[in-house]
């Protein structure tokens, strides 16, 4: 495939193989672009040719990712350990914590549930209490309000997730962690819902960990991800799983002679201590090649592209009768636009009936979620209108 592999905004040059009137699921998995899809098949091509020649070439490739990914966050390349999926991130961090029988952790009910049940997992280990708040108090200054009220009674640890994956409400990180920091609470983000359309930073939003896969907005392949662990905390973590990767000094027993097989080399004290073995180098790949174009483009400018998107979606849905949850202010959104659909429409036949005209909408918990990347053109939303007018038409005549 040879496409230009300059990213522009509105353009969809870069996913030549996509068919269909508007992919609006990036919520859900990001089609492959045209430089992730050659890096993958030059990977993939190498293995064939080299085997483990190629395992050479393609390992030497994460220090690079770590890089990038540090600067997509703002964090350091050694506060980055690269993973497989944003579970396997956040049960890392809730299973290593350096737990005291009885320490609160403070949840939200509406989230996915994969930043839920690893902190129940470690509740049950451990012997922590789990206090849920309502995700949805966070569209009104209620939210913060009723976390302080939990910080001020003792809280070793805030779980939230960067972007409610079926509101699309975006969390108030920065607040948030102003105030962990005051009462001396730890932040953990799952940052897979914002990360790639929403900016963010991990050192103005005092983030302490944070766990995000790669296969939404930031446009890679499902089974890469990474986790962020602040430096200061990494070294009090006692990883609960740990692998011959997350040793010291790792793999000199296998490229430099005999001697350096050693079981008591030291366990890394950084977020690598995560990267506990062999890893799917082809979706770390992916994700290597689809970062530079992030990056070229910006947080803050997909941001503005994407709500210039949902702002002439939004209108023209709501005047069609759908109830949107589109936050009341800016610094609220995200790269997701979910809406109610009218009486007497049900939420899996439209959705049936969008896909088939080539409109490609997500449907998380009874909702109708539209989530639109850079390449998505403005231009685009007017055919939207006219295949959701027609699928609403057969879905009334029916
Ligand atoms: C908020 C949120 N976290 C996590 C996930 C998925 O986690 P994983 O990468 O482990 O599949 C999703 C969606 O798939 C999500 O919306």
């Amino acid at each position: 495939m040879t496409v230009s592999a300059r990213p522009l905004f509105g353009d969809r040059a870069l996913f030549p193989a996509l068919t269909c009137a508007a992919y609006l699921n990036h919520a859900a998995i990001s089609p492959a672009c045209a430089p992730v899809v050659t890096a993958v098949e030059r990977a993939l091509h190498d293995y064939a040719a080299n085997g483990a020649g190629a395992f050479l070439r393609w390992n030497a490739d994460r220090a690079a990712l770590r890089a990038l990914l540090a600067q997509w966050i703002g964090a350091r390349e050694e506060e980055i350990a690269l993973g497989s999926n944003t579970s396997r991130g956040v049960s890392d961090i809730a299973l290593s914590i350096p737990w005291r029988r009885g320490d609160r952790v403070v949840l939200f009910s509406g989230e996915f549930p994969e930043n839920v049940t690893p902190w129940q997992r470690a509740a049950e280990l451990f012997g922590l209490e789990l206090v849920f708040l309502p995700a949805e108090l966070f569209f009104t200054e209620q939210g913060l309000e009723r976390l302080e009220q939990e910080l001020k009674r003792g809280v070793r640890l805030v779980a939230v997730s960067f972007v409610q994956f079926q509101s699309g409400l975006c969390m108030p990180l920065r607040a948030m962690g102003e105030q962990c920091r005051k009462y001396g609470a730890e932040l953990f983000v799952d940052a897979i819902q914002g990360c790639g359309a929403v900016p963010l930073d991990v050192e103005a939003e005092q983030i302490d960990y944070l766990s995000c896969g790669g296969h939404k907005w930031l446009l890679g392949m499902e089974g890469a991800a990474f986790t962020f662990v602040r430096q200061s905390c990494a070294k009090a973590l006692r990883p609960y799983t740990a692998g011959w990767l997350s040793h010291e000094d790792a793999e000199s027993f296998l490229f430099a002679g005999a001697g350096h097989l050693n079981y008591e080399k030291p366990l890394k004290q950084t977020a690598e201590v995560f990267e506990a073995g062999t890893s799917s180098l082809l979706s770390l790949a992916a994700l290597r090649a689809s970062l530079p174009l992030l990056l070229e483009l910006g947080a803050a400018a997909i941001f503005e592209h994407v709500q210039r998107y949902h702002d002439a979606l939004e209108s023209g849905l709501v005047a069609r009768g759908f109830e949107s949850l589109r936050a009341p202010l800016p610094e609220q959104r995200s790269g997701i636009l979910s809406l109610r659909p009218p009486p007497g429409i049900g939420l899996v036949p439209l959705a049936t009936a969008l896909r088939k005209r080539g409109v490609m909408p997500g449907t998380p918990d009874g909702l109708l979620r539209f989530a639109p990347h850079f390449a998505n053109a403005l231009t685009e939303v007017p055919r939207v209108f006219e295949l959701l007018d027609d699928a609403l038409a057969e879905l009334r005549a029916a």
